[in-house]
């Protein structure tokens, strides 16, 4: 126990970046524990409320619904209330300055709450508590939080919260290298419609911007049987979408000793089980091989949905990033997977301002925006890690030469993304209908295979499932129908 500024600290680990670069080459055990919750706190939640508040991507909400399941099985109920809460959690994103400046920002929201109840219990866990810098940050300036754990032990859940209950000093508890793969975790989804799937954890590719190699670890695939053992009970239990989620999901497997079992041989198992849709996130261009892309014509319930993260359009820059393909080798990809799966759409990540990037080398990515014609795609100007190689890179662009690059790259985007949404005008298409729009509650929404928004009218009975309807006005980032009949696909 330390003590800083008058708060008594437990530290049991705490991230050191060194290890978490470090890629090990022993073993990852698999275990499966009867249960995460000792007997002792089996009831602690009992009239108690919790509250995640979820930032960064999905594999960060998937884990929150673990923790939420892990909160339940402990007693607590869980609610959307921040004054009702008994236990705040932030899972938190650290893949750019400004997700982590938001979680700062609430963080010193949470201070006066914390004063008016000290018995609040207040949480950091995800990314960032991954992050030397961001823990000794708390450590010596929001000394209202209660409890840091990170991404590698969220089934310690339990017990770090115990300790923070009944002890009154903050608990820290992050390791900086991954653990084992822990089965059997209890998992409260959000939806009854959608789920999530971890096929695998972890990145080793370490291109040169990126935090989450040192926040998730190394790579480590969930054993096929497990996938697919949950993937046919999701399907019993009646959910209509599963995405298959890791970081660099094209190396499931190549941790798996012996077994020459890759993405392409889970999909083609996963094609046999009676699920209507099934996508997968994020596909890294490398290791995307023939075998994947033939399973993915068969289509079926693979939809025909492609997330190919391309981040720039200059065989240079792809290098300084340590992408490890050139522009001309992405674009014979994903030529290669337009043929094997007609009316695929195609969307992509893409970063501006990467350090020292020419005016010219920015063109590259605006004339590979108009040759492959994505769908649509997620764009982020350059944010320096701490710890990561491109950091230490002197950059002589300035932020409004970003700015003004990002601006133009986002209005090709959009046109194209017009353009394109034009083709569904009067088409008729199958939408998974999700649920009210979020403009309008008298209005639905749903998704198309190919991953378009479509809002329509329709009864709130048809929500959770697939039915069909005709696009009457195609706008830039979503489609607007009828829906035809009730006709429904098969359910
Ligand atoms: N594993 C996925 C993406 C993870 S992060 C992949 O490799 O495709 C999601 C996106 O955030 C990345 O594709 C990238 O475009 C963006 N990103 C990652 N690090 C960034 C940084 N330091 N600054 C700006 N954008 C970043
Ligand atoms: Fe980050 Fe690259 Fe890994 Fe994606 S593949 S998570 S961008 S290091
Ligand atoms: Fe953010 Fe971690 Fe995901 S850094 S994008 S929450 S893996």
């Amino acid at each position: 126990m330390i003590r800083i500024e008058g708060r008594d600290i437990s530290i049991y680990d705490q991230p050191d970046y060194k290890q978490g670069k470090r890629r090990g080459k022993e073993d990852v055990q698999v275990i499966r524990p009867d249960s995460l919750i000792p007997e002792e706190m089996k009831g602690i939640g009992k009239g108690k409320k919790f509250l995640i508040r979820t930032y960064g991507c999905q594999m960060n909400t998937h884990d929150s619904e673990n923790m939420a399941g892990l909160l339940l099985e402990m007693g607590f109920e869980s609610t959307e209330e921040t004054m009702e809460a008994d236990v705040i959690l932030l899972n938190t994103c650290a893949i750019r300055e400004n997700a982590e400046n938001k979680v700062f920002g609430e963080i010193g929201h949470l201070k006066a709450l914390k004063v008016e109840r000290p018995e609040l219990i207040v949480g950091v866990c995800g990314c960032m508590s991954q992050e030397e810098s961001v823990v000794n940050r708390i450590m010596q300036k929001h000394q209202h939080i209660d409890l840091i754990f990170g991404t590698h032990n969220i089934h310690r859940l339990p017990e770090l919260l115990r300790n923070a209950i009944y002890g009154k000093e903050m608990v820290v508890e992050v390791w900086s290298k991954e653990g084992d793969i822990v089965e059997n975790m209890p998992r409260a989804r959000q939806g009854k419609t959608q789920a999530w799937v971890n096929i695998m954890y972890g990145c080793d590719k370490f291109c040169t911007y990126c935090i989450v190699p040192y926040t998730r670890g190394k790579e480590r695939s969930r054993l096929p049987e497990d996938i697919i053992a949950e993937v046919r009970d999701l399907a019993r239990q009646g959910y209509k979408e599963i995405t298959l989620l890791g970081q660099n999901v094209n190396a499931y497997g190549k941790d798996l000793e012996g077994k020459n079992y890759g993405l392409g041989h889970l999909m083609d198992e996963i094609h046999k089980i009676d699920i209507p849709r099934v996508r997968f996130t994020t596909s890294h261009p490398r290791d995307f091989d023939d075998h994947l892309i033939s399973v993915l014509s068969k289509g079926g319930n693979l939809v025909e949905h492609i997330h190919l993260p391309v981040q720039h359009g200059n065989s240079e820059i792809l290098k300084l990033m340590a992408r490890k393909y050139t522009r001309e080798q992405y674009v014979e990809l994903a030529h290669k997977i337009k043929m094997a799966i007609p009316n695929a759409s195609f969307t992509t990540d893409l970063i501006v301002g990467f350090p020292n990037e020419t005016e010219e080398q920015f063109e590259e990515t605006l004339s590979l925006v108009r040759e492959i014609e994505f769908d649509s795609a997620y764009t982020y100007i350059y944010s320096p890690r701490e710890g990561t190689p491109a950091a230490k890179m002197k950059d002589n662009v300035p932020m409004e030469v970003k700015r003004e690059r990002l601006g133009r790259l986002n209005a090709l985007v959009n046109e194209i993304s017009a353009k394109k949404n034009l083709d569904y005008q009067d088409q008729i298409v199958e939408v998974l209908v999700e649920g009210e729009s979020k403009k309008n509650p008298d209005v639905l929404a749903g998704r198309t295979r190919t991953n378009r928004l479509v809002n329509f009218v329709a009864p709130k009975s048809v929500i959770g499932k697939i039915v069909y309807v005709k696009v009457t006005e195609a706008k830039t980032w979503s489609l607007n129908g009828e829906m035809v009949e009730m006709a429904e696909v098969k359910q």
